[in-house]
């Protein structure tokens, strides 16, 4: 039990007790309330000992550990940052320093935040900014494999959790409604047959504000559910989704989620193009994506099997 679990059982508990479940002196125990006054937790003291008060959503790490049911081997540390500039920064620099699978890395804002392609990603206070590094024990020609699984992972959270259905536009862009509610970006390091690392960024619209210019495209959950939401219960469910999805995905391959990704494909059927920073747009009609997570696309005169690429609808 954490000292956070031990304080939010909704009755009193003394400095001594405390540190008998913890293991720790009556000092420390004074020392770590202190240190959550800090952060912003509202901790009442009286004769009878300490109880933490809640006033507001308290997101943190302490938080996240304290409401995960079980240990995760992709979430074995988490640092989280009221600002910093990019989670995706943060968590590159760590894989570089040698930090094994299961960092994961929090924000309460960014202030570098960055999507695919480089283009800037809104990252107000309120949202859900993170990332993930994660040493995959697959093919590095697989690795993109892996942002349909987030994408899976988080459709399916929004699903069971908010009984809000969404579409995923493929790779990896999750709507609701026809607009983004959440990014996904995936960078690696790998040689000719091993991925090194993989720094897997999510960003997911929450309870932040979205500006002006990019409410036409974008849309909250707050927005759809007319609340706002517990992150803490939002990154949980979702990490202890993603866990089973990737050990799943290692020892059997992707083919088990193709019939669930395809069904949650976004302008099925209908006639799209997708740009390519490397090649030629390609337009014709959307048929999902095959077992290699490639987009089929039937264009006037063959079928094109599409392995990156930005998808939009076809101007008529
Ligand atoms: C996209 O849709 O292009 C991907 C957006 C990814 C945004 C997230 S927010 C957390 C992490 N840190 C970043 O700088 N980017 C990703």
């Amino acid at each position: 039990m954490s000292i956070i679990e031990i304080l939010s059982t909704e009755k009193y508990i003394s400095g001594s007790e405390i540190g008998r479940f913890l293991g720790i002196s009556r000092d420390a125990v004074h020392k770590r309330i202190n240190r959550l006054r800090q952060i912003g937790y509202t901790i009442k003291s009286s004769s009878k000992g300490y109880i933490i008060v809640k006033k507001c959503e308290l997101f943190n790490e302490y938080e996240i550990e304290a409401n995960l049911k079980k240990p995760l081997n992709i979430c074995k540390t988490i640092k989280y940052y009221k600002e910093t500039a990019s989670t995706q920064t943060a968590v590159k620099k760590l894989a570089l320093k040698n930090f094994g699978e299961g960092v994961v890395v929090i924000a309460e804002k960014q202030t570098k935040g960055y999507g695919r392609i480089k283009r800037v990603w809104n990252s107000n206070a309120g949202g859900l900014w993170f990332s993930m590094l994660l040493k995959p024990v697959i093919r590095p020609d697989g690795s993109s494999i892996l942002s349909l699984l987030f994408s899976i992972a988080l459709s399916r959270i929004l699903e069971k959790k908010y009984g809000i259905s969404s579409e995923i536009k493929w790779p990896n862009d999750i709507l609701i409604c026809g607009k983004k509610v959440a990014g996904i970006i995936i960078e690696m390091s790998a040689g000719q047959d091993i991925i090194n690392w993989v720094a897997a960024g999510i960003g997911v619209n929450i309870n932040n504000s979205l500006p002006e210019d990019l409410k036409n495209i974008s849309i909250s959950i707050k927005e759809v559910l007319k609340r706002e939401i517990d992150r803490t219960e939002f990154i949980v469910a979702f990490l202890t989704e993603f866990e089973s999805l990737y050990f799943n995905f290692q020892s059997g391959g992707f083919k088990q989620f193709l019939e669930e990704y395809n069904s949650k494909v976004a302008y099925k059927d209908a006639l799209v193009t997708v740009d390519s920073v490397c090649n030629d747009a390609i337009t014709g009609k959307n048929f999902g994506i095959d077992e290699s997570g490639r987009l089929i696309i039937e264009t006037k005169n063959k079928i094109e099997k599409i392995i990156s690429g930005t998808l939009r609808r076809a101007e008529n």
